[in-house]
């Protein structure tokens, strides 16, 4: 009889590849250990003072609605049952998700946050010998998976569009062990086209992966690239809830893909419980058949009458399909940054190749017209930089996090 815990609530023993394979790791496993994730808040807060608690945070593209009011029952009804692994949790959330996309479930993994599959996919793919082919500016996490893992890490410049450039992708590493394309990208906000992937997937290198980050899918009328998966390709799709669905601080994400694929990614990663908050909350959460619309057209009025905002001020950005965009400073963008945290609005980091840029977040609409305040005294030159204290930030104003997100003097 199968123990307790790998039944599920139906009855039936729990056959799941993770779970069969959850001892034969010892070779791969050892790699992992050695593989630190790096997320979008160790990234947003490596280069941001500490954060007051009143301040206007638009700086790690979260959503500021939070859970939908299902998820919010949902999660209060859990918690008398925190105290199990409760496995029929990742079940019912696997099986959800399977039956919503089309998929078999042994196409589906579920993980606290979509950061573990993303470092796992570069560190079962990539190598010494086989690089990480990113877009420049792309999403930087990937690019720390590969670097701890000694792979060479090729950046490719956005199109004019601020497309990936597939085409030049692939010719500039034929040595690729993963290509990652982030559509809507982070941090433009930009779209590459399905054509595009397919391009990238069919004419990639042998043993290859093409990883889709669909962080942000769902904020644009794009289509998704899950009928590559459903096509059994060399596609491993990342798709989270902490962005529309508003679950960031509860901490789950999903990895869809040929089982194959997905065993060899856990190989790097190992499998845990999850927790039973962020399950509960995420099934509820696709239930809600009115979140995904809504929210969608939230963001889009939102960052709608920003973008009309900056254009009646003659401010410069790349119009986004996503919960944020990049806005031109026309200058190093460093001190308007600090400017705007001197007013307590906390806007995101900067990429090495765009200087003059810095990814805003679309939060509340209230939220956002502090953000035009605040940016109108900054263009004005009415509010500088200052190597001051934030104001109301007490001790923690005058330091900020490192990438171990721990506090140093700023
Ligand atoms: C493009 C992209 N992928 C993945 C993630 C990971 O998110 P999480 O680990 O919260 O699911 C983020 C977070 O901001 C992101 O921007």
């Amino acid at each position: 009889m199968a123990p307790l815990d790998m039944i599920s609530k139906n009855g039936s023993s729990i056959p799941t590849a993770s779970r069969r394979s959850f001892l034969g790791l010892s070779a791969a496993a050892s790699a992992a250990f050695a593989l630190r994730i790096v997320t979008e808040p160790m990234l947003a807060h490596a280069s941001q003072r500490s954060v007051p608690k009143d301040g206007v945070r638009i700086d790690a593209n979260e959503n500021p609605l939070g859970p939908c009011a299902s998820a919010r029952e949902a999660l209060a009804a859990i918690v008398p049952q925190g105290g199990r692994y409760s496995f029929w949790l990742t079940d019912d959330l696997v099986e959800t998700l399977a039956e919503m996309e089309g998929l078999k479930v042994e196409q589906v993994r579920v993980y606290p946050g979509s950061s573990e599959p993303l470092h796992h996919t570069v560190a079962a793919f990539a190598s010494p010998q086989r690089s990480y082919v990113t877009a420049d500016p792309g999403y930087e996490a990937g690019m720390f998976a590969a670097t701890t893992i000694g792979a060479k890490v090729v950046k490719v410049p956005l199109t004019k569009s601020y497309a990936h450039d597939v085409k030049a992708m692939l010719a500039a590493a034929p040595d690729a062990g993963v290509l990652y394309v982030c559509t809507p990208n982070n941090p433009t906000g930009t779209l590459t086209s399905h054509s595009d992937i397919e391009y990238l997937v069919e004419n990639k290198p042998q043993g290859s992966v093409v990883l889709v980050d669909e962080a942000y899918i769902h904020f644009c009328d794009a289509p998704s690239v899950m009928d590559l998966v459903k096509a059994g390709k060399d596609v491993i799709l990342l798709r989270t809830f902490s962005k529309i669905y508003g679950m960031a601080g509860l901490r789950c994400g999903a990895a869809f893909g040929r089982p194959d694929l997905l065993e060899k990614i856990e190989n790097y990663g190992g499998w845990n419980a999850m927790p039973v908050t962020a399950l509960a909350a995420a099934t509820a959460s696709l239930k809600d058949a009115q979140l995904v619309p809504e929210r969608k057209r939230i963001n889009a009025r939102i960052r709608g009458e920003v973008f009309a905002w900056l254009d009646r001020n003659g401010c410069s950005y790349i119009p986004s399909e996503a919960n944020f965009f990049m806005l031109d400073t026309k200058r190093p963008a460093k001190p308007a940054i600090d400017a705007m945290a001197k007013q307590k609005v906390f806007i995101g980091r900067i990429w090495p190749v765009m200087p003059t840029y810095t990814r805003i977040t679309i939060g509340t609409a209230s939220e956002m017209e502090q953000f035009q305040v605040a940016w109108q005294k900054v263009m004005t030159g009415a509010v500088t930089a200052s190597v001051g204290a934030i104001p109301g930030a007490g001790e923690l104003g005058r330091r900020r996090r490192n990438l171990d997100g721990i506090l140093v003097r700023a």
